[in-house]
């Protein structure tokens, strides 16, 4: 096993509004995550996706629900105590994000709230201190709960406005702490859940598909905008955005599958396609032509995503899938893949998420190929399991195999000739899931005592992970 390189960023991942609770503390608005509640025991179909101005009021009106997001494993309390301990599992990089409702509670205001500006100042002068490099998302499934309900989230030009001015503060305020930068958490999952990616209530709408590819140009031009903004900011920033990767392979060696695979791989890649590119490729100018789609331009667009092109893509990678003739990423909106996604040579966790290693070796030459040169973060990866604490620990020799499996594929991606940067694990610490709200969806090295109802202690105890991973970073891969 060849060493990693010196400066490969180790460490992991979390997002600020599955981790830090605190959802009415110190002037923080209502984003839309403070409104998704726990699904109960219907695990991995307790999508709570939410589609309607109806059902948000219902959801607030009804006293007996639990809204595992607003209070996460209170990490804004508890940061001090959770870096030092990641620090002492080995990180020297974690990727957290901002949450907008903490700067701008509504997203209108002219002027930031000085207690959420100063909390995130605390937060990455705390990671300095441990030598541990912050990797930023500005938006990571986080907007002002207003923005959707009174402005029609991301379909919104003005809340394209409203953004820009809380990215650009973020930037100049946090520039000489974080150098590496994303604007976007997972922008191409934006096809899979409207709501928590674009703030959009699909059933209010009259052409939802239309509203979906508007609000995915408004975040491409965002994101092109921020990135532009920050190069002429700082040459030293590192400005980056991400996506989810799913590779898809062919269901079957029939003509006809392979297709459909290639297509629905095109509408994936094309997300990364423009913010790499600069410019949409002609395969989905084409597609959304076929389904009478006309994005709406704003003059200065072009040239935004012209000039506004990325330093580095980061992606996620969980699982790969199989599609055949007929099955379109439009057909896909759900995180829960069906039965007709699943590949027989492959196991899958307890929420169908499929395990393929090989994949992320295969994802990682398709960028590469693609994107001759760019350098590629692993910036989520990671497995989902209702772990046991037995004593004071949790013998996760499944989760270690996990790892193990995937920073193999990544060490023989390097060899084949990718340039990748870093390993980010999702989550590093146990925190709430994104896509069911609950807490027993375990990912981290680090476990959280709190249940899905957010009862428990709050203690913090190392998984047999957590040493294995610490060891993997000491030793640079090589005793993998
Ligand atoms: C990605 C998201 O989809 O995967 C994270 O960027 C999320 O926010 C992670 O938590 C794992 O998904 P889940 O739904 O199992 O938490």
């Amino acid at each position: 096993m060849a060493k990693f390189p010196a400066e490969f960023l180790w460490g992991a991942a979390i997002a600020a509004n599955q981790a830090e609770g605190a959802w009415d503390v110190a002037g923080k608005g209502l984003s839309q995550d403070d409104v998704v509640p726990y699904g109960g025991d219907a695990r991995g179909k307790a999508l709570q996706t939410i589609r309607s101005r109806a059902q948000i009021d219902a959801l607030l009106a009804d006293q007996n629900l639990v809204f595992p997001k607003r209070s996460g494993i209170d990490f804004y309390h508890t940061y001090g105590e959770d870096l030092a301990l990641l620090s002492e599992g080995g990180c020297n990089a974690i990727r957290t994000s901002i949450a907008w409702t903490r700067l701008f509670p509504t997203g209108m205001e002219a002027e930031p709230n000085p207690e959420g500006v100063e909390y995130y100042r605390n937060l990455f002068g705390r990671m300095r201190e441990l030598g541990i490099e912050p990797v930023v998302t500005i938006s990571h499934y986080e907007m002002p709960l207003t923005l959707i309900t009174e402005h029609g989230g991301w379909a919104n030009r003005e809340v394209l406005e409203a953004f820009l001015r809380f990215a650009y503060l973020v930037l100049d305020e946090y520039r000489d702490q974080v150098k590496y930068w994303l604007v976007f958490n997972q922008i191409s999952s934006a096809l899979m859940d409207p709501f928590l990616a674009l703030g959009l209530l699909t059933e209010d709408l009259d052409q939802p598909e239309a509203a979906i590819y508007q609000a995915i140009h408004h975040q491409l031009v965002a994101n092109a905008a921020v990135v532009r903004y920050g190069r002429q900011l700082d040459s030293s920033l590192h400005m980056g955005s991400m996506v989810l990767d799913q590779t898809a392979y062919p269901r079957t060696s029939r003509p006809e599958d392979v297709l459909a695979a290639l297509q629905y791989n095109q509408q994936a890649l094309f997300f990364s396609d423009v913010m790499v590119r600069g410019a949409y490729p002609s395969t989905i100018l084409a597609d959304l032509a076929r389904r009478g789609i006309e994005i709406e331009w704003a003059p200065g667009d072009r040239e935004t995503l012209a000039e506004g092109t990325i330093d580095y893509l980061a992606f996620s990678y969980y699982m790969s899938i199989v599609v055949g003739e007929g099955m379109s990423l439009l057909d896909a909106n759900t995180w829960s893949m069906g039965e007709e996604f699943n590949n027989p040579y492959l196991k899958a966790t307890e929420w169908g998420w499929q395990i393929d290693p090989v994949g992320l070796r295969y994802a990682l030459n398709v960028y590469t190929d693609r994107y001759p040169g760019l350098p590629l973060l692993i910036a989520e990866n990671g497995l989902g399991y209702r772990d046991q604490l037995v004593g004071e620990t949790v013998e996760d020799d499944y989760r270690i195999e996990f790892h193990r499996d995937h920073l193999r594929a990544i060490s023989d991606a390097m060899a084949d000739g990718c340039s990748v940067i870093g390993y980010l694990p999702w989550s590093g610490i146990d925190i709430v899931s994104a896509s069911t709200s609950e807490m027993s969806k375990r990912y981290g090295f680090i476990y959280v005592d709190l249940d899905d109802f957010g009862q428990g202690s709050g203690r913090r105890w190392p998984k047999k992970s957590f040493g294995w991973y610490r060891d993997v970073i000491r030793s640079q891969g090589e005793n993998l």
